[in-house]
């Protein structure tokens, strides 16, 4: 049996990647991707357009797939360039995802989620499992369809697939592309190569955000978990810390005195400003145990710590 990565050379896929494959073993999780890797993944590596229906149908019986870690997208920012192939991409590539899975013998489906699922009216401030959604990108616009399918997926076909929202994620070793919370790691290269940062968002605009390595930790553990600990099949709340840039700033200045940040925002300071600023994740600590470790202070330290190694 094997586990198939979509969108592996992302920023979350990459290191999910290298998380399963030292699970499980390399040979045993395929990653793919649209484009080639740069260096970071090994193989077992495959094409993949997500568009491309029968090429997804002949991965899984070559390798016969039993896990599917669906991490293709277009994310917030970049998906409102192209609206339509966004929503084209997001959603039709996870529709035949299921579809697949639901008609061979794929047994776990994972699908990230996101915070951007909710919109101006949801409430702002711990911001509960369920509310309101609408969203103003189409990136939040495919999740929330996402996240129906999926538990349409399960309800009727039972199929097992299990979800959940992101927040912005925080890494050293890949980097994010196209979405609004991108300036909270775009900000710790400029700091150490430069010493200053030009932030696209205002210093005050509060988002959820979470460390690579508890994002990772809740995928392995909700895709762990007994299946009647799941109660939720669109996608669960999780939080990790809520910051503003100017707080990341002054934290950064801690270990780097000399680190300036100027501010000049642009289209996604609106996107932001749509997104909450906490979430309540009750329900995924009640229903799986989730516990995020890192805060703001020892996800810095350790931020700068391993970048530091990589520019010696
Ligand atoms: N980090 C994502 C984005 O900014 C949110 O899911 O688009």
């Amino acid at each position: 049996m094997s586990i198939l990565v979509t969108g592996a050379n992302g920023q979350l896929g990459t290191i999910l990647t290298e998380a399963l494959r030292s699970k499980h073993g390399s040979h045993k999780v395929i990653a793919s991707d649209i484009i080639r890797p740069k260096g970071h993944q090994t193989d077992p590596f495959v094409m993949l357009d997500i568009l491309n229906v029968q090429r997804i149908g002949e991965i899984i019986a070559d390798y016969n797939v039993k896990q599917i870690y669906h991490m293709a997208a277009i994310l917030s920012a970049n998906g409102e360039w192209n609206p339509q192939k966004t929503w084209n991409v997001n959603l039709n590539g996870l529709l035949s995802i299921l579809e697949i899975a639901r008609l061979t013998e794929v047994e776990k489906v994972f699908f990230p989620s996101t915070i951007a699922v909710f919109g101006p009216s949801t409430p702002k401030e711990m911001t509960p499992q369920e509310v309101p959604m609408i969203p103003t990108t189409v990136y939040g616009m495919s999740k929330v369809a996402g996240e129906l399918w999926c538990n349409y997926y399960h309800k009727r076909y039972e199929l097992d697939v299990r979800s959940l929202r992101f927040p912005g994620i925080i890494g050293y070793d890949s980097m994010p592309g196209g979405g609004t919370t991108d300036y909270a790691v775009e900000i710790f290269h400029e700091a150490l190569e430069h010493g200053a940062y030009t932030c696209f968002l205002e210093g005050q605009t509060s988002l959820p955000m979470m460390y690579m390595p508890d994002a990772i930790r809740a995928i392995m553990i909700l895709m762990d978990s007994d299946t009647k600990n799941i109660r939720i099949r669109s996608g669960y709340n999780i939080a990790g810390m809520s910051i503003t840039p100017s707080q990341l700033a002054a934290e950064i200045t801690k270990h780097l005195p000399h680190f300036e940040i100027t501010y000049h925002s642009d289209f996604r300071q609106k996107i932001a400003e749509s997104w909450p600023s906490s979430i309540d994740d009750r329900q995924a600590k009640e229903d799986w145990g989730w516990q995020p470790q890192y805060d703001l202070s020892t996800m810095t330290e350790d931020m700068i710590q391993q970048l530091a190694k990589f520019k010696e």
